[in-house]
């Protein structure tokens, strides 16, 4: 792993453990991801979204209102939007040059791209019906907090457990059932893990 890298898994350690210290560490992911932006893509191997595929191919009935969570330059936002053409699709992140980026690779018109912080979201109780992270640190209480109730919330980590930002399904699990999280499924493909679970 690079320093970058380093950092950013004992951020995401830290930060599931301890979310009030995010606060303090958000400048600097901030500023990474915002340096990492020009050139992340041509970092990104064509299998790194095997398992958002396969994780949405367990959806029993397509989405209507999803949120894509850590969007980066937009990859997944841009599977959503093709797979779910009638969908409403609401990419964030964190940093702005990511979002940049991710505006200027995407042309579908259901998608809208918008710089926010995931620890606090600027959406309604319950205005999502799936939620996507991939790669990306969680903020449980308010993932919990915009997924309505029946939504599902999709985790994928494109290397499973070498990838740089990466929490083990026994955590995940553990937080999500603790917010009223079941019907947990574990997934995988080519290299990437995923777990998918649904709001009671
Ligand atoms: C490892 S990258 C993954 C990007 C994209 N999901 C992908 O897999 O290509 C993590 C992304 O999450 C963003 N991020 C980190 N913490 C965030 C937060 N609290 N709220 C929103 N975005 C965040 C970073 O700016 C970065 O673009």
């Amino acid at each position: 792993m690079t320093a970058g890298q380093r950092f950013a898994r004992v951020v995401t350690d830290i930060v599931v453990r301890r979310p009030l210290l995010w606060r303090a560490l958000r400048p600097l992911m901030r500023k990474q991801f915002d340096k990492l932006a020009p050139v992340w893509d041509a970092r990104r191997s064509p299998e790194a979204f095997l398992t958002v595929g396969v994780g949405l191919d367990r959806l029993a009935q397509p989405p209507k209102r999803v949120l894509d969570l850590g969007t980066g330059t937009g990859s997944v936002a841009r599977i959503l939007a093709e797979r779910y053409p009638s969908a409403e699709i609401v990419a964030v992140d964190l940093s702005p040059r990511m979002i940049e980026e991710a505006r200027s690779r995407t042309a579908a018109p259901n998608v809208r791209f918008e710089v926010a912080d995931a620890e606090r979201l600027p959406f309604d109780d319950g205005a999502f019906d799936l939620a996507t992270l991939a790669n990306m640190i969680p903020f449980f209480d308010e993932l919990a907090r915009v997924v309505a109730p029946g939504g599902h919330v999709l985790f994928s980590f494109s290397l499973g457990p070498g990838t740089p930002i990466y929490v083990t399904p026994e955590r995940l699990r553990d937080a999500l059932g603790r917010r009223g999280f079941s019907e947990f499924a574990e997934l995988s493909a080519g290299a990437g893990t995923a777990l998918l679970a649904r709001k009671r």
